[in-house]
């Protein structure tokens, strides 16, 4: 029986000398597997005598139990191992500093959006807005233009089924700001002075670098009773000056032609930086309220007038920054967004 201590021995040593379950899972066959040198042991018990075999049948059973507890013993030490590398990987280091969350930033039209609202509130311009989807008698009937007029024509203008379209240009909240201001004070002998922005998103179809299908458009209006083409001037000059922010500022009025105003100009400033340096761009269309707009709406014009302008913030922001092509804010490209911010 010196071999079965032998077979005991060993087999403590080749459980200890194995790391990993599926390891110590192939030694253990070596011992208790169907051919394992215990089970051959016990096989052998069949040919001896009946004295013989209930002595040496107690002593195998014996050591077969202590080689399972050795087993089991570094089945527990193993599985322990194992949890301790675990909890080591994932233990989480408190003192680490955190990740952060990206911040997010305003697009720059946005940025230039809020100073020109900001700007004009600051002289007394309320914000009024208008749907984006317009019908025919507010974004250009109601504006006195002519059924032959270009911006009518399909390839100019984006229709939806039934007759309504993508408002062309933001005038048309004129149209609804003026209606709403005639409704809501016609108790009144005088109507009080009108003074209103209206910034949103126009369609055309349009693009090149300083034309994008969707745009933005910002509407003044100032109606009362002795409101001039000086005071039109002077509001846009002092907001460009403001907008702008500096001193190298160069703008110039162009005389224009638009249906719904009288006399009509357009407004140009001059790139200061950027490969357009010098170069004039169009920012805005203005000029005064013409009469039929107001008899529209029922407004005297025999007593009351007003200017009106709409003008282009994605164009203000190209100026502002350099930029040389408009449809760049509206490609998504982070890359270039996140330089404003
Ligand atoms: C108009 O849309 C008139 N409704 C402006 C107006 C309002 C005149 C009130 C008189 C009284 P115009 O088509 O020129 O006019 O557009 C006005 C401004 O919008 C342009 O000066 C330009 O700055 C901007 N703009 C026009 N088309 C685009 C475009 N496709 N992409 C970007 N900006 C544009
Ligand atoms: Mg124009």
């Amino acid at each position: 029986m010196d071999n079965l201590e032998q077979i005991l021995q060993e087999a403590q040593a080749a459980f200890a000398a194995t790391d990993n379950a599926a390891e110590l899972e192939q030694v253990k066959a070596r011992y208790l597997g169907k051919s394992g040198a215990l089970t051959e042991l016990l096989k052998g018990l069949g040919k001896m005598a009946p004295e013989e075999r209930r002595e040496a049948g107690a002593r195998i059973n014996q050591v077969k139990e202590q080689v399972e507890q050795a087993l089991q013993a570094r089945r527990d030490a193993i599985q322990q191992k194992e949890l301790e590398k675990q909890l080591a990987q994932e233990s989480l280091d408190v003192t680490l500093p955190g990740r952060g969350h990206g911040q997010g930033g305003l697009h720059p039209v946005t940025l230039t959006l809020e100073r020109i609202e900001r700007l004009f509130a600051s002289i007394g311009f309320s914000v009024a807005e208008g749907p984006e989807i317009e019908d025919d008698f507010h974004n250009f009937t109601a504006l006195n233009t002519p059924e032959d007029h270009p911006a009518r024509s399909m390839h100019d203008t984006f229709y939806v089924e039934g007759g309504d379209l993508l408002r062309t240009h933001t005038s048309p909240v004129q149209v609804r700001t003026m209606l709403a201001h005639v409704a809501k004070h016609a108790h009144l002998e005088r109507l009080p002075e009108l003074k209103v922005i209206a910034p949103g998103r126009v369609y055309r179809v349009d693009s090149d670098a300083t034309h994008s299908p969707m745009f933005h458009q910002v509407e003044g209006l100032w109606v009362g009773e002795d409101v001039s083409f000086a005071d039109l001037k002077g509001v846009v000059s002092d907001f460009l000056r403001g907008f702008f922010e500096t001193g190298d500022l160069q703008v110039r009025f162009r005389p224009s032609f638009f249906p719904f105003t009288e006399p009509s100009a357009e407004i140009d400033v001059a790139f200061m930086s950027g490969a357009n340096r010098g170069k004039w761009l169009e920012v805005a269309g203005c000029g005064m309220v013409h009469p039929n707009v107001l008899r529209h709406v029922n407004i005297d014009p025999t007593r009351y007038q007003g200017f009106a302008f709409g003008m282009g913030p994605d164009r203000l922001t190209m100026l502002r920054y350099g930029v040389n092509d408009l449809r760049l804010f509206f490609e998504g490209d982070l890359a270039f967004l996140k330089q404003f911010n």
